[in-house]
């Protein structure tokens, strides 16, 4: 899809991901995975700051926040702070950004490869990206193990990608399988839809 009618997209989406936040929807998952995040952290796509409850502030020196949408990033900024992180906010598209190698502790994404146009290129920027011993911490949705749900999901996902601009029917266990990522422990969750992964870069030396 048009890179201009994505942002669009997601701009009309903001309202509802500031609820998320003050919700705390799937908080469970997000304070189980972010429990990890320490240091310089990278958060990929952070829309309306549906994190931020869940960063432990004493292990954090840093989040650089980056979304494409400036209706989502206005929402996270309203949000900061509430919370009193320190947020430094980018507006820009992930995929057109260029860090320095091992740059950051911690890399975050929650929902966000799903709207990727080519996430295994995305996990080995996200790889490049991070220091050998950092951590890498997703919370992404896909394809269904369930195959009645999976059947569901294909045939939805034209819609739901003109709906949302997002994909249902994206199989994350053999994308990470072929990306640089070396998995320390995962949980699936709602029939396999969901996916709580802690990795790390695998690096070659
Ligand atoms: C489903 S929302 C998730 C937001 C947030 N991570 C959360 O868990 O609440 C997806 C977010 O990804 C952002 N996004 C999608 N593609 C992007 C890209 N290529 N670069 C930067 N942000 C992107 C959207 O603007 C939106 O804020």
């Amino acid at each position: 899809m048009n890179h201009h009618k994505l942002i669009k997209k997601f701009n009309k989406q903001a309202d509802t991901y500031d609820r998320i936040r003050e919700k705390q929807y799937q908080g469970k998952w997000r304070k189980a995975l972010l429990e990890e995040a320490h240091g310089a952290v990278l958060e990929a796509a952070i829309g309306a700051g549906g994190n931020y409850p869940y960063y432990r502030q004493e292990a954090i020196k840093k989040i650089i926040g980056v979304d494409f949408s400036p209706k989502m990033l206005e929402k996270a900024k309203d949000a900061d702070e509430q919370y009193s992180l320190p947020v430094e906010l980018i507006e820009s598209d992930i995929n057109q950004l260029k860090f320095e190698e091992d740059q950051f502790d911690t890399i975050v994404s929650t929902l966000s490869l799903c709207g990727y146009p080519n996430p295994k290129e995305t996990l080995e920027s996200w790889a490049k990206w991070c220091k050998p011993n950092g951590s890498i911490l997703l919370l992404e949705h896909g394809i269904s193990s369930n195959p009645f749900f999976s059947i569901l999901q294909r045939t939805l996902d034209p819609f739901a990608v003109r709906a949302v601009g997002c994909h249902q029917n994206r199989n994350f266990k053999e994308i990470i399988s072929r990306s640089p990522l070396e998995i320390k422990k995962a949980e699936d969750h709602w029939f396999g839809v969901f996916h709580l992964i802690w990795a790390k870069p695998q690096k070659r030396r």
